[in-house]
C-alpha cells in the first residue's frame, strides 16, 4: 500500500489542480483510518465535472440569464385518457405483466423535509383508517399485481445512503408485507459533493466531504452500477414501471399504461409518461411541453411565469399537463443511456448545508449558503424516441403528501383516498353517504392487495374476496378487505 504521506501528496495534487485542496486542510489531526477514508472520497470525486458545471453556474450568474434556456417552448401532445376504448392495450399491459416483462422501480431516496418526518418518507403512515405507511400501500397492490397476474413482478428501491439503512430495516421488520424475500431488492443511489457560492467543495466533518443525493437521475446511473439492470435482465424484464415514494394513489404497474407504452404507434417504447391536468398556472408540478421538437418537462420552478400561465381560447392552461412521476422505462432505453455515458444535465439548488467553518466549527446556517447538484430522471425524455404522454384522472392517479400542512398533505391525501374507495364502492352498487358539498361523510380504506381499481374491486366482490356492507352510513369507518 502507498504510504499515508505519499497518497495525501498525490490527491492533494489532483485536488490543487482543481482549487479544491482545501478539503484536506484538517488531514494532519486525523488517524490513519479516518485520513484514507477522506483520501477515498476525494479521489473519486468528479473534479472537472464539477468544474464545468460551476463555470456555467458562474457564467449564468454573471450575464443574468436564466437556466435552462427558455426559447421554443410548445406544447406537448397528450393521448387522452379513454380507458374503456383501449382494451386492446390493456390486454398488452397484463401479456406484459404475466410474462414477467415488468418490474416496479420506487424512487425513494429524497429526505421528507417539507413534511417534517424524521425517517425514511415511505415508512409515513399514509392511508386513512390503517395507518398503512406508504411502502406499505406500494407493497400490498404488488402483491395483489402478482396474484392477479401470476407475475413475478419484482420490485426494486433505490434509497440514498443517508436513508438506506433505516429503510431496510423497515421492510425486514415487517416481513416485506409479504412479499417474498429477494423480490424486492434496494438499490442505493450517489451523492454529489456540496459547494460553496464559488464552487468550493464543503466539509462535513473534518473526514467527511457535505454531500448530498444526486437526485433522481442518478437512478440509471446506480440501476447499472449495482448490477441490477443486468439482473433484471436475466430474469427476463422488459420495462420499468417507475413511481415516487409520496404517492399513496399511484398504480404500481398498471397494464393499460404499459401497453400503450410497449404497443401504442405513437409511442417509441423507450420512455412514456402519465400526467394530469394541472390544477392552476401556480400548482408545484413539472410542466410537459416541448423544445425544438423534443418532449420534456420544465420543472415548476424554471417554467417562466408567462407560459406556466398562458391559456388557450377555451381557457384552458396552453401548457396543461402536469408531472406526477409516473414513467414506464424499457431496458433497452436505460442500457442505451448508460453505455453512451449518461450525460443528464445538472440542476442547481441553493440549500443550507452544515458544514465546518475555516476553523473547523461546524456551523448550521440559518440562509442558504450551498449548491446542490442533482440530475432528473425525467431530462431522460428529450434522449427518448417518440415518448408518449398519457392524460389521467387526477383522483385516480395523484395525491401525493409532500407537506406537513396545507396542499399536498397527508390530510389532503387521506381525504383523496377516501373519496376514491367510496367511488369504485358506489360504482359496485354500495351505497356511501355524501354531504350537501358532495363530499363522502365516512372513513373508507381499500386493502391494495385486494384492489387497485373499481374493476379489481368489482371482481374481487364478486369472488368473495373482499367484503363490503350494501350501505355505508354517516360516519362509519371500515377498511373493505
Ligand atoms: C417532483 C417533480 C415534479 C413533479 C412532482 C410530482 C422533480 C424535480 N420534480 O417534485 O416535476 O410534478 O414530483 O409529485 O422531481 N428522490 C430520490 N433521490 C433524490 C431526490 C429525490 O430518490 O436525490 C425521490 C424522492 O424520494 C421522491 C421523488 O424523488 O420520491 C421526488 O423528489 P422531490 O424532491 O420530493 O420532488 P418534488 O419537488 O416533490
Amino acid at each position: 500500500m502507498t504510504s499515508l504521506s505519499d497518497a495525501i501528496a498525490s490527491t492533494r495534487m489532483r485536488l490543487a489542480a482543481h482549487g479544491q485542496e482545501h478539503v484536506l486542510r484538517f488531514i494532519g489531526e486525523l488517524d490513519g483510518t479516518r485520513a484514507r477514508a477522506l483520501l477515498a472520497q476525494c479521489d473519486a470525486l468528479p473534479l472537472d465535472l464539477l468544474a464545468r458545471e460551476m463555470t456555467a453556474i458562474l457564467g449564468t450568474a454573471q450575464s443574468g440569464m436564466a437556466e435552462p434556456s427558455h426559447t421554443r417552448i410548445e406544447a406537448v401532445d397528450v393521448i387522452p385518457a379513454h380507458p374503456e376504448g383501449w382494451v386492446e392495450y390493456a390486454t398488452a399491459g397484463e401479456a406484459l405483466l404475466r410474462a414477467g416483462k415488468v418490474a416496479c422501480f420506487t424512487v425513494a431516496g429524497g429526505q421528507g423535509t417539507r413534511l417534517g418526518w424524521d425517517a425514511p418518507k415511505g415508512t409515513f403512515p399514509a392511508s386513512p383508517i390503517t395507518q398503512r405507511s406508504l411502502f406499505q400501500i406500494f407493497a400490498e397492490g404488488i402483491r395483489g399485481l402478482r396474484e392477479r397476474f401470476g407475475a413475478p413482478l419484482d420490485w426494486i428501491v433505490m434509497t440514498s445512503p443517508q436513508n438506506d439503512v433505516p429503510t431496510r430495516e423497515f421492510f425486514q421488520s415487517h416481513g416485506s408485507w409479504g412479499l417474498a424475500p429477494g423480490t424486492v431488492r434496494f438499490i442505493v443511489q450517489g451523492t454529489m459533493p456540496a459547494l460553496d457560492r464559488r464552487g468550493k467543495i464543503l466539509l462535513s466533518d473534518r473526514s467527511e466531504l457535505a454531500t448530498n443525493p444526486d437526485g433522481h437521475g442518478g437512478s440509471i446511473r446506480a440501476l447499472a452500477e449495482s448490477g441490477e439492470l443486468a439482473r433484471l435482465r436475466g430474469r427476463g424484464v422488459e420495462h420499468l414501471s417507475y413511481f415516487q415514494v409520496d404517492n399513496p394513489l399511484v398504480h404500481p404497474a398498471e397494464p393499460l399504461f404499459l401497453g400503450l407504452h410497449a404497443t401504442h404507434p405513437s409511442s417509441g417504447g423507450q420512455m412514456s409518461s402519465r400526467s394530469v391536468s394541472r390544477r392552476s398556472a401556480a400548482e408545484k408540478v413539472g410542466v410537459f411541453c416541448q423544445r425544438a421538437g423534443r418532449v420534456g418537462i420544465i420543472e415548476y420552478s424554471d417554467m417562466p411565469p408567462e407560459l406556466a400561465a398562458a391559456v388557450l381560447d377555451d381557457g384552458r392552461l396552453l401548457h396543461g399537463a402536469g408531472n406526477i412521476a409516473v414513467h414506464a422505462l424499457s431496458l433497452a432505453f436505460i442500457e442505451q443511456l448508460t453505455q453512451d455515458g449518461l450525460a443528464l444535465p445538472f440542476h442547481v439548488a441553493h440549500k443550507k448545508v452544515p458544514c465546518l467553518d475555516s476553523g473547523g466549527v461546524l456551523q448550521a446556517p440559518s440562509e442558504p449558503n450551498g449548491i446542490k447538484l442533482e440530475t432528473f430522471i425525467f431530462d431522460a425524455l428529450p434522449l427518448a424516441d417518440r415518448p408518449i404522454v398519457v392524460d389521467s384522472r387526477r383522483d385516480e392517479w395523484y395525491a401525493p403528501i409532500k407537506n406537513a400542512d396545507g396542499g399536498d398533505s397527508p390530510a389532503t391525501s387521506k381525504a383523496a383516498q377516501v373519496a376514491r374507495a367510496a367511488r369504485w364502492l358506489e360504482a359496485c352498487g354500495v351505497r356511501a353517504p355524501r354531504n350537501g358539498d358532495g363530499d363522502v361523510d365516512a372513513v373508507i380504506e381499500v386493502d391494495p392487495a385486494v384492489a387497485l381499481s373499481e374493476n379489481d374491486l368489482r371482481t374481487a366482490l364478486a369472488t368473495g374476496q373482499a367484503r363490503a356492507p350494501k350501505q355505508v352510513n354517516p360516519g362509519d369507518r371500515f377498511v373493505v378487505a
